[in-house]
């Protein structure tokens, strides 16, 4: 084919990626000083910032060497990374596999088997390491398959390398760098790690800020190192039930949380209010923004990334039955709330500082009939949890157990919710863990029990 173009036109949608709009953000926003902007990653030809991700990964492998004419590219995808490569695949004359979590929209593995790719779609509800999740039945495919390339955007450095080399470098060219804080939702880590390391070389004063669902990891792990429980929440394609070596953590400056409810709910505000067609976690990353905006003490400009399109969330988030089955659109939800479980039981909440001994917290839980006991570090913040086991374990295998400090007992097995965490939530999340913890910012809220719903719900039905 003749290299020659028409005037005016590319060569083929690869060519098409990037050069994607910033908007300001004029009417959800009404009510904190900073101004807030969004990076419309939608309009990206297959419909999401993956698109500049497929493009790299695919980019890559072919220089390595790791994929060639007629070869398959395998992925573990939420769907977007999948849209990405499929669409540069299609052009390239690649077959590709993808593996979806069944809590994917449909719309998604539609707009994937339209592009020719074949979808093998796993359980949500299991382990990472448990092999039928899609992790690793994403492995066991590329092992099948001859000609194989995993795409593996959890580890592959080509991952936040196209937002290091594409999203950071075009949003620093359309600004001029006039913004003080970048805020995304936390998945692989790609946008935050690529665009994080682009913007701190540029000015190491921009401020990073991750936005995780309740639910997910990240969040906890920032702010107190420990490890949870996961558990599974709806909004997709942020949060992680692992770390995965793509997310750059010590890059960023603070994590903000979010829930499904205020997610979806901004989401389709975004689209009723500011026009912009995108989709659930672009609500979560600008309630994310607020969250963070209403921390601050002088008025910034907060720019957020916002990755995809509501056209793939037709069938849920802007589907009034699906919204209201799963708990969405309950006009008296403060009912259901985390929120008013905490106030029903009343109680104070009971904590020790991380310094304090085995000796002290037997004193504290005998003195308040508690079995579980939060930790604070040396500036107040909760670091973790000890529980009745925990003090138990290190009597029978310690001699000098009860001079132990609290900070070398504390264990990950609780999970963190927000007061506005749907109490419907709550009955699976113990399912999985002993304890739950209720923070809001750095606050520490109060401490739940299964004893403290199986009251709430036992007083709800006399
Ligand atoms: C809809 C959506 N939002 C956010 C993200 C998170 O981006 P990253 O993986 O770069 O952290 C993803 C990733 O798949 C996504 O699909």
């Amino acid at each position: 084919m003749t290299e020659k173009l028409m005037k005016g036109a590319v060569a083929d949608m690869t060519r098409a990626i990037g050069g994607t709009p910033i908007v300001r953000l004029n009417r959800v926003a009404e009510d904190v000083t900073s101004e807030i902007y969004v990076k419309v990653e939608y309009m990206n030809p297959a419909g999401s910032m993956k698109d500049r991700v497929g493009l790299n990964l695919i980019r890559d492998a072919e220089e390595r060497g790791m994929l060639g004419p007629g070869g398959t590219i395998v992925e573990a995808t939420s769907g977007n990374t999948g849209a990405g490569l499929a669409m540069v695949a299609a052009i390239r004359g690649y077959k590709c596999i993808f593996v979806m979590p069944d809590k994917m929209s449909a719309e998604k593995v539609d707009a994937l088997r339209a592009y020719g790719a074949k979808v093998v779609i796993c359980p949500t509800a299991v382990e990472p390491s448990d092999p039928r999740s899609y992790y690793s039945t994403a492995r066991r495919i590329v092992e099948e398959t001859p000609g194989a390339f995993y795409a593996n955007q959890y580890h592959n450095p080509a991952n936040p390398e196209s937002h290091f080399l594409s999203t950071g470098p075009e949003i620093w060219e359309q600004t001029q760098g006039d913004f003080d804080v970048f805020v995304a939702g936390m998945g692989t880590g790609g946008t935050l790690s690529g665009c994080g390391r682009y913007f701190k070389e540029k000015n190491p004063d921009v401020q990073l800020v991750g936005v995780d669902p309740i639910g997910s990891l990240y969040y906890e792990y920032v702010k107190t190192g420990r490890l949870t429980k996961a558990f599974s929440y709806y909004v997709e394609g942020i949060g992680e039930d692992f770390l995965p070596s793509t997310m750059n953590l010590d890059i960023l400056d603070d994590v903000v949380q979010v829930d499904d409810k205020e997610c979806f709910m901004m989401n389709r505000e975004l689209v009723r209010r500011e026009g912009i067609f995108c989709g659930g976690s672009c609500g979560a990353a600008v309630v994310g923004a607020i969250k963070y905006a209403r921390t601050l003490k002088e008025p910034k400009k907060i720019l957020v990334l916002l990755p995809d399109s509501a056209q793939k969330y037709l069938s849920k988030i802007f589907n009034d039955d699906w919204m209201r089955s799963n708990g969405f659109l309950d006009e008296d939800a403060v009912e259901g709330t985390v929120a008013h479980l905490l106030k029903a039981r009343g109680g104070e909440v009971i904590t020790a500082p991380s310094s304090s001994t085995v000796r002290d917290a037997i004193g504290v839980m005998k003195s308040h009939s508690i079995s579980q006991l939060p930790i604070l570090d040396e500036r107040g913040r909760h670091c973790g949890m000890v529980a009745e086991l925990d003090l138990l374990n290190v009597l029978m295998e310690n001699e000098g157990g009860l001079d132990t400090k609290l900070s070398e007992l504390a264990d990950g097995n609780y999970a963190t919710v927000t007061p506005g965490t749907r109490i419907a939530l709550l009955k699976n999340i113990f399912s999985d863990t002993k304890a739950v913890l209720v923070t809001e910012g750095d606050e520490l809220r109060g401490v739940l029990t299964k004893i403290d719903l199986i009251d709430y719900l036992a007083s709800e039905k006399t």
